[in-house]
């Protein structure tokens, strides 16, 4: 696990949206695994700036998203279908038909999943997961408790969650409790995953991923089991990690060979 400790989270976004490009520079039909959510917000602007200004090329990207409330029609406001397509899929030349969120409306719930990682699969895996990062230590909607080794499948949010998300909604009684959510074990056989959290409200969660045991939990501590996750930070999030110091060092001191990459 890489921590990368940035003073802004601009400044971090930067570093995740040049890891991405550097990304698909390499491979331009990778498969991406996106989240929603304020976190990764400024990422996909940058995204969009880099597409419009250096001519990224999305055309052969195939996305998966990791979550979406069940019962919500993807025009709901609220809903991750109409997150991605504001935040992200109107500004880059993305292929429509490669695009995959859960469908909030299946009818048959466990076929649905089933079929949605089997979707992953037989795209090749996910190369690069991106992912947030709940206050509660959630990563997609696994909430804490979550097995370890799961796959798409429902979930039930938890109070704390439900409530950090009902700004998104125009009364908070309306925060679905079930959602369709990518399993830790789907997470965890990407080839990349890129974790970005910000701000003093995620300090906790963020020191018990990082630095914590490991344990179902804290979600986000099993990335300490992957072999290539880099957790990009501002310096809030950052502020109860106890190696801090030493993280940064590592950062400001990589061989110019490794560059951020
Ligand atoms: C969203 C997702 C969630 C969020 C997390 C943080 O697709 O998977 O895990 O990343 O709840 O949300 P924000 O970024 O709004 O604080």
């Amino acid at each position: 696990m890489e921590v990368i400790i940035l003073p802004t989270a601009e400044e971090a976004s930067e570093v995740a949206a040049r890891l991405v490009a550097h990304q698909l520079r390499a491979k331009s039909d990778s498969v991406l695994g996106l989240a929603t959510g304020s976190t990764p917000c400024k990422l996909y602007q940058l995204l969009a700036r880099m597409h419009s200004v250096d001519h990224l090329d999305f055309s052969r990207v195939t996305t998966f998203n990791l979550d979406e409330y069940i019962g919500l029609d993807p025009a709901h406001p609220a809903s991750y279908h109409r997150f991605m397509e504001e935040n992200f899929f109107t500004h880059v030349n993305i292929s429509r038909d490669r695009i995959h969120i859960p469908d909030g409306l299946a009818r048959d719930v466990p076929a649905y999943c089933d079929a949605y990682e089997k979707g992953i699969y037989d795209a090749g895996g996910i190369d690069l997961q991106i992912l947030g990062l709940g206050s509660d230590g959630h990563l997609g909607f696994n909430e804490p408790g979550s097995s370890l080794s799961s796959h798409t499948r429902i979930k039930t949010l938890t109070e704390r969650t439900r409530n950090d998300n009902a700004r998104y909604f125009t009364d908070d009684r309306e925060v679905p409790h079930h959602v369709i959510t990518m399993g830790l074990g789907t997470i965890m056989n990407s080839r990349m995953c890129l974790l970005l959290a910000f701000g003093k409200r995620k300090a906790q969660a963020v020191a018990e991923s990082v630095e914590g045991p490991v344990t179902a939990s804290v979600p986000g501590s099993l990335l300490q089991f992957h072999s290539r996750a880099k957790v990009l930070l501002d310096a809030e999030a950052a502020s109860l990690l106890t190696r801090a110091d030493y993280y940064q060092w590592v950062y400001k001191n990589k061989p110019p060979w490794q560059s951020d990459l």
